[in-house]
């Protein structure tokens, strides 16, 4: 049998790329997690905590875009809940189709005679095709549902957003190899009892990661929160001891967050450590780095560390805040409430720099900063637009000193 085609090897730059037209998803924090609109024919998983907020998201998503037409499949709940809670968010959608089923075949079918722009699969885990023993929520279910969805997005160009619970340990129920199928996965994520709601994008084969996506849960929906910062922070100008701001970046977008330390004597023999928001790996080692080079006695004291807000941080540039916030703590000496932190501590207390710094200076300043603590490492261009005192340390002792003088 001879070789059907044969291919040669050409040069990339004569090969023509016809640029994708993506939809808008009507939610701007949406679109800009997706990598700027939805792909036509593409898979994103909505993955989060039962009671988060997925089937909301997507559902106002559905209702509120004028423009589109979608269909909307829910497994879980009865059509009565589903345009309730429509009807709660505001439906003005004349577009928007619901439809309760859960075999991926009757799906494919029914969006072949409806052609929406896009589907909506809530949840991956309620699919169940006839033709598989296993019972939805298996293995088995979930990896088939999601490669005959996959197949029928490619082949119609529809695309589809499916809703994925996380188990309580963090991971996706279902296979990991369901990560692998999907083009984009998504994570939304944050306190249930607290306000905000983050969406994440852990994959995204046309995109950018580490996007992020920032909603408050109303009574109305959810609403995208474009001034962050303004929220996160909560300044007066009493400041108490033990807070400290600080400007991390997620995805592109800078924000300042508060960080909260309580420090005290152990009260029971072994000292407690604790952080919610931040690596608690991490708040150790700075624990460390504080009490060996700066000869704070820490060893002996309970630690709680706290994000305000809610949301999680990665970003080492969070350490300075945190070390600041510590030792106001523990001495009980309230921070200037005009300074805010950008630097990552190193262990031998060396304070090292950080990506993206003059995107954080300068949403310091206009969050009316006017003091922001750095590494001396940086080698920033004078900006006489720049009002914000920019202190470069190169050491911590060096910060105290400059801090509490
Ligand atoms: P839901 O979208 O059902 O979460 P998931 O699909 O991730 O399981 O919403 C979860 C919670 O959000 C629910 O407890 C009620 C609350 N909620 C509001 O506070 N405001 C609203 O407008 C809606 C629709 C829900
Ligand atoms: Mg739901």
């Amino acid at each position: 049998m001879g070789r059907a085609k044969v291919s040669t090897p050409k040069p990339i730059s004569q090969i023509s790329v016809e640029r994708v037209k993506r939809i808008n998803t009507g939610d701007q924090e949406l679109n800009r997690v997706l990598g700027g609109g939805i792909v036509p024919g593409s898979l994103v998983l909505v993955a989060g905590e039962p009671g988060i907020g997925k089937s909301t998201l997507l559902l106002q998503m559905a209702v509120r875009h004028s423009g589109a037409k979608v269909l909307y499949i829910s497994g879980e709940e009865s059509l009565e809940q589903v345009s309730e809670r429509a009807l709660r968010i505001g439906n003005s959608n004349e577009n928007c189709f619901v439809l309760s089923v859960t075999d991926p075949d009757i799906i494919a079918e029914e969006a072949e005679k409806l052609k929406p722009d896009f589907i909506v699969i809530d949840s991956i885990q309620t699919l169940h095709a006839d033709w598989l023993e296993s019972s939805p929520g298996s293995i088995s279910q979930v990896k088939e549902g999601t490669a005959s969805l996959m197949r029928f997005a490619k082949e119609s160009g529809i695309s589809i957003f499916l809703i994925g619970h996380i188990t309580k340990e963090g991971s996706i129920a279902g296979p990991k190899v369901l990560e692998h199928m999907v083009d984009t996965v998504t994570v939304f994520e944050g306190d249930q009892h607290n306000l905000f709601r983050l969406l994440r994008t852990t994959k995204n084969r046309f995109g950018s990661t580490n996007e992020l996506g920032i909603y408050r849960m109303e009574k109305d929906g959810l609403e995208p929160v474009d001034n962050p910062s303004e929220l996160l922070l909560n300044r007066k100008a009493e400041m108490m001891s033990g807070t400290a701001a600080a400007t991390i970046v997620e995805g592109i977008r800078p924000l300042v967050v508060e960080v909260q330390a309580l420090v005290s004597s152990a009260v029971y023999g072994t000292p407690q450590r604790s952080a919610t928001g931040f690596d608690l790996r991490r708040l150790n080692m700075l624990l460390a780095v504080l009490e060996k080079r700066c000869g704070f006695r820490l060893g002996a004291k309970d630690v709680f560390l706290n994000i305000a807000g809610g949301i999680k941080v990665n970003d080492p540039a969070l350490d300075l805040a945190v070390a600041a916030a510590i030792l106001s703590s523990s001495e009980d000496i309230s921070l200037p409430s005009d300074t805010c932190f950008a630097a990552e501590i190193g262990l031998s207390g060396e304070i090292r720099p950080i990506t993206r710094v003059e995107q954080r200076i300068a949403e310091a300043e206009k969050l009316g900063f006017t003091r922001i603590f750095i590494s001396k490492h940086h080698a920033l261009k004078k900006n006489p637009a720049v009002k914000i005192k920019v202190f470069g340390v190169a050491k911590i002792q060096e910060m105290l000193t400059k801090l509490f003088a």
